[in-house]
């Protein structure tokens, strides 16, 4: 377990809002992500490894896992790391309370099969719904929730592909050159790191050679000053 206070500093980046995190966030960065990695897959054999670097409550865990079942391919595993195991716990859980009229936008709009996930509750009318977004065994199977701080180490195994989706944003309390070098370590020969920090780069999918000339270029921004670039 890590001491609380040793990370109240993180969510503190925007007055102590908790990091916010949805199923299918950022409908045009899923699509290409969708498109990205359905190709990686096509020419990968064996289990697909695919960690997610700064889970939160694990709706991006679920929603890459949705994704590959969807276009057939359920020879995946996908381990989702944060920081905080309640929220990690809430990943474990593997079932979302639902604003009214965005499970059926999600379910829908991407063509998930009833088979691999659903809504089970009545609608309120109004407001929060007592409804939830459950998953299948086959989906539930496929995923794990491991607290880590890869800003001080890396992860305990490697993965073909890892995300880096709406974290960098967020202090790292080990720094950020390191944190990026431990995502490199931990990225097998051929992987790619996908992420959506305009400052590393602007292409979202990066080559783990790529990624480790990134973390060498000694230049971050910090994280909760626009202005604050720091040389680590
Ligand atoms: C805003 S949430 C993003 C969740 C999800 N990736 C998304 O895009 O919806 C950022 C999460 O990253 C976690 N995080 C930040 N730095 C981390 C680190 N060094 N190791 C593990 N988790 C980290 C935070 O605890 C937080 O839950």
């Amino acid at each position: 377990m890590f001491p609380a206070t040793s990370y109240e500093c993180i969510d503190e980046t925007f007055g102590r809002q908790q990091p916010f995190t949805l199923l299918m966030r950022m409908p045009q960065e899923i699509m290409g992500l969708e498109d990205f990695v359905v190709k990686f897959v096509s020419g990968h054999s064996g289990t697909l490894n695919l960690a997610v670097a700064g889970c939160s409550t694990g709706e991006e865990v679920y929603s890459y896992a949705l994704l590959l079942a969807k276009n057939g391919f359920i020879n995946f595993r996908i381990d989702g790391y944060d920081l905080y195991e309640d929220r990690l716990e809430k990943g474990r859980k593997g079932s979302y309370g639902v604003y009214w009229g965005r499970e059926a936008d999600f379910l829908v709009s991407y063509k998930i099969p009833e088979s691999l996930a659903w809504v089970e509750g009545i609608p309120s009318g109004h407001g929060w719904d007592q409804k939830t977004i459950c998953f299948s065994p086959e989906i539930l199977a496929r995923v794990n929730f491991i607290q880590h701080d890869f800003s001080f180490s890396p992860f305990p195994r490697k993965y073909d592909l890892i995300t880096l989706e709406n974290v960098f944003y967020q202090r790292q309390l080990g720094g950020k050159a390191r944190a990026l070098k431990h995502l490199w370590e931990s990225l097998n020969e051929g992987g790619y790191l996908i992420h959506n920090d305009q400052d590393l780069s602007n292409n979202p999918f990066l080559r783990k050679e790529e990624v480790l000339a990134i973390a060498e270029s000694g230049r971050f921004y910090l994280g909760y000053d626009p202005k604050s670039y720091v040389d680590e």
